[in-house]
């Protein structure tokens, strides 16, 4: 990430009091594999790293999302081609930076917000097809520092409002017809996301170095406001299967389990009161 940065930066990795954002006008980068712009400070160039592939897509990482998902997982190239190298709502993204994601979406972090006000948490779920997300911390990550924050429950009430399984209509960028780019959703969907943000609390998923968690890809989320004085770096990374291509135009209609592993078809639907606390499922 420090490497990444302009030679001049004014972020110093030695000196804290330098990593609280927004990003200057001169820092900021609009480039889709180095984004710098306001807090946010993304860089999927990292995505298909060897480091970042070795540390995500671990043996025990893939083979808990291999036990989740059942079917053959689709495996990350190192060295490949980066997420947001293109796509079809470039350029102008990122809306929907699906295409030629060869490795994990990148080292994501969130500057510290210094003295912003607070402002109000606001879900939405990601366009592009997969079938489990992870975010996994690379630093210790305080309560109200910036992390992921899902709302639980959210995947099985979004799941019925989308047209296709695990992909969605979108209409593609045209240089000279810029007014509409991006994702079609549908009524019912956006009542939903609504719906959710005045319904649900959600959960913040701060932790430790080397934490990670696992989400379903109609999860609702947002990456954290970061409150802390420290940045939140984590990595972000998507599993599918090789029969991602298969499922994803399917009618969402029926079970929404159907073609995950055998275990969690078959595991019950409920949840005990102490994994439900050790989850932050409660207050
Ligand atoms: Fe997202």
């Amino acid at each position: 990430m420090w490497q990444a940065l302009p030679p001049a930066s004014a972020l110093r990795r030695e000196d804290k009091n330098t990593h609280v954002g927004p990003f200057d006008a001169a820092e900021r980068s609009e480039d889709s594999l180095h984004v710098r712009d306001g807090y946010r400070w993304l860089n999927r160039t990292l995505g298909v790293s060897a480091e970042v592939i070795n540390l995500i897509y671990s043996p025990r990482i893939c083979a808990m999302a291999g036990q989740l998902l059942g079917g053959t997982l689709r495996q990350a190239v190192v060295n490949g081609t980066p997420m947001g190298s293109r796509g079809p709502a470039w350029p102008g993204g990122p809306t929907d930076p699906a295409l030629a994601n060869d490795g994990a979406r990148g080292v994501y972090c969130t500057l510290p917000y210094g003295d912003q006000p607070r402002q109000p948490d606001a879900c939405h779920t990601d366009g592009h097809p997969f079938q489990l997300g992870v975010v996994g911390l690379l630093d210790d990550t305080p309560p109200g520092g910036g992390a992921f924050k899902v709302w639980p429950g959210s995947h099985r009430r979004l799941y019925p409002t989308y047209k296709l399984r695990y992909d969605q209509p979108r209409i593609p960028f045209y240089d000279h017809l810029p007014s509409f780019k991006g994702i079609l959703h549908t009524p019912e969907y956006l009542a939903e996301i609504e719906m959710l943000n005045r319904d649900t609390k959600p959960v913040e998923c701060w932790g430790r170095a080397g934490d990670i968690v696992f989400w379903h890809h109609r999860t609702a989320h947002m990456a954290g406001h970061n409150h802390s004085e420290v940045i939140r770096q984590a990595v972000l990374a998507d599993f599918w299967t090789e029969d991602l291509d298969k499922f994803r135009t399917d009618d969402p209609g029926g079970d929404m389990w159907r073609d995950w592993s055998p275990e969690v078809q078959n595991a019950a639907a409920a949840y005990s009161a102490e994994f439900a606390a050790a989850q932050r499922l409660t207050d």
